[in-house]
């Protein structure tokens, strides 16, 4: 095994977006592609039930749904010896070290995460298990812990999931402090497009809020999201698209500056917005062949993996994981005089 790690995950909630793909998988599939470390890509299913105790079929098939999605963006454990898929559920030795990093884990500390605590604002019925979610998830990135001298854990994420990394830091260093024990801190690796805004504007794309495009969805679903982007309302009604436009106040412009690879055709047209001498059909029509383009090796390899066996990957991945994790609890456990009498 590599000693440059990468461990990073997504909790099982259901098929994947736009918004996934810019800020988290984009990254994923270059961190993966310098060949420089072993991926370990975590099916978080243990932590999606934190949210979702009440619907646990919703997770069947969501499993299945991600591992498509992943696959489809490029991420490829079947080429790549050193790209793992790993269930969480499936890997026990991870719920025993999560028991004992919560004995290192201090209850003040975690209740100040500011991610947890804005979490806890929108939940009247937080479980038990939600509470623990953030010192849970240290033992999800310490799994795969090469403990070495000169070693690497890297955990690309989104911006909200830092105060967890910040977390994981303090944790570690406090059982290397406390155990003497050789965990390595892990480093987190935030993209710089981050997020992406939903197809009705509002700053985030997600599933609860309608207002996505998803991954899998097909140009008939796609065009009927474009057509409904808001545009900036001084252009809406008769005439409107001679009216001078503000490409920022236009949705469709915020997709292409994601999506489309050709920097000055975006430019171009946004000059010609804000002169109003370019209509939003038109913009919108270009928007359609851009995501088009996008989607189509993702489609194609959809359909290639359709029939794989998804089970064997994802068996393959978690047994890597439980190879690499054997170690890091036993090594914990024995620091912690967890021995026989
Ligand atoms: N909490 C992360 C999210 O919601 C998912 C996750 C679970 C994760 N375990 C992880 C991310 C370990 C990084 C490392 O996006």
């Amino acid at each position: 095994m590599k000693k440059k790690v990468v461990l990073t995950g997504m909790r099982t909630t259901g098929v994947l977006h736009l918004g996934h793909y810019v800020g988290a998988l984009k990254q994923w599939i270059d961190v993966q592609n310098t060949g420089e470390y072993e991926c370990y890509f975590l099916l978080a299913d243990v932590q999606a039930l934190t949210t979702h105790a009440n619907n646990p079929a919703l997770l069947t098939r969501s499993i299945r749904e991600v591992v498509l999605d992943w696959l489809s963006v490029g991420l490829d454990p079947i080429n790549l010896p050193y790209v793992h898929f790993v269930q969480q559920s499936q890997v026990p030795e991870r719920h025993e070290l999560s028991i004992l990093l919560g004995m290192v884990a201090r209850y003040g500390e975690v209740m100040r995460d500011p991610t947890l605590k804005s979490e806890l604002e929108h939940q009247s019925d937080a479980s038990m298990g939600f509470l623990y979610y953030p010192v849970d998830q240290i033992a999800d990135i310490h799994m795969v812990d090469p403990m070495a001298q000169g070693a690497e854990l890297l955990v690309p994420v989104g911006e909200d999931q830092l105060p967890h990394l910040e977390l994981a830091r303090e944790v570690a260093r406090r059982a290397n402090h406390m155990y003497g024990t050789s965990f390595t801190p892990c480093d987190g690796l935030v993209g710089h497009i981050g997020r992406l805004v939903g197809t009705d504007g509002n700053s985030k794309m997600s599933k609860s809020m309608g207002n996505t495009i998803n991954l899998s969805d097909d140009d008939k679903t796609i065009s009927k999201a474009i057509n409904g982007m808001p545009i900036d309302p001084t252009r809406s009604g008769k005439g409107g698209h001679t009216k001078p436009g503000d490409p920022d106040k236009t949705v469709a412009f915020i997709y292409h500056r994601a999506f489309n690879p050709n920097i000055d055709e975006v430019a171009e047209m946004e000059e010609l917005y804000r002169t109003g001498n370019i209509g939003d059909g038109d913009v919108k029509k270009r928007l359609k062949e851009v995501l088009a383009e996008f989607l189509a090796p993702i489609r194609a390899r959809r359909a290639q993996y359709d029939n794989a066996n998804l089970a064997e990957i994802v068996l393959d991945g978690t047994m890597a994981a439980r190879d690499a994790c054997r170690p890091v609890v036993a090594s914990l456990r024995e620091s912690m005089h967890l021995l026989l009498p």
